[in-house]
């Protein structure tokens, strides 16, 4: 085993430091965050620090950077109370990594980068029309994180839009088969393979596959 210390960490290169950093979590879902200013112009960003917080009511967060670093996203949702995750697909991977650059607010990422937009009637944030997995959410409280600045921003589920054929018989959606993306770091993207689904776990019990 090789052994760091965070002091030794912290004396590192910066740039070899946050790859570091942001490679040892492991893989994390990746997913594009669609919302629109206050003026109509559609927004698009690459987002991977996103997390379930609870399934009932249901809410999902996630992390934004200090607001210098990642304006618009976080601007547009405290706007306009809206935004969608988009599942990213091998297809567009390409496009989607295109979204994290400094683009300025009057800049369309999906004008940019070749992506188009989806709407649903009386939903204003834009959806990726090419991703399989997509689900629009409603702003329930942006949290700062003082220590360094960023946000957990808090959102509930309204409403969720998947290719036909991805929902197994006990509700499970099967990412897998959608091919949704993977990543690790902020410049890796992998697919994925399945292992296994197990029944609910009880101690003493041992662990049985669902087939
Ligand atoms: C793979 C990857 C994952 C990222 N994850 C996040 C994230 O979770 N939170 C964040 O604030 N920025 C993240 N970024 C950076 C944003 O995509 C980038 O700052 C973007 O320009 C923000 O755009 P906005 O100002 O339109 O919100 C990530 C970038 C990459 C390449």
């Amino acid at each position: 085993m090789q052994y760091f210390s965070i002091d030794e960490i912290k004396g590192w290169d910066r740039f070899y430091r946050a790859n570091f950093i942001n490679s040892l979590q492991g893989f994390k879902p990746v997913s594009l965050l669609g919302t629109v200013s206050e003026n109509g112009s559609p927004n698009l960003a690459i987002f991977s620090n996103i997390i379930h917080i609870g399934a009932d009511p249901v809410l999902i967060g996630f992390i934004n950077r200090p607001v210098e670093a990642a304006p618009h996203t976080i601007q547009n949702i405290e706007l306009t109370k809206q935004y969608t995750i988009n599942h990213i697909q091998p297809s567009f991977v390409a496009a989607a990594h295109q979204t994290s650059a400094k683009y300025s607010a009057d800049q369309n990422e999906f004008e940019e980068t070749g992506l188009k937009t989806f709407f649903l009637e009386n939903f204003k944030a834009p959806f990726v029309a090419e991703s399989e997995i997509k689900y629009g959410l409603e702003l329930v409280e942006i949290v700062p994180i003082t220590h360094n600045n960023t946000f957990l921003v808090i959102g509930s589920i309204t409403h969720v839009l998947l290719k036909e054929g991805l929902i197994q018989q006990d509700g499970f959606i099967d990412a897998n088969k959608a091919k949704t993306i993977t990543s690790l770091g902020l410049d890796g993207y992998y697919s994925t393979e399945p292992i296994a689904r197990f029944e609910y776990a009880k101690p003493g019990k041992e662990v049985k596959k669902i087939s």
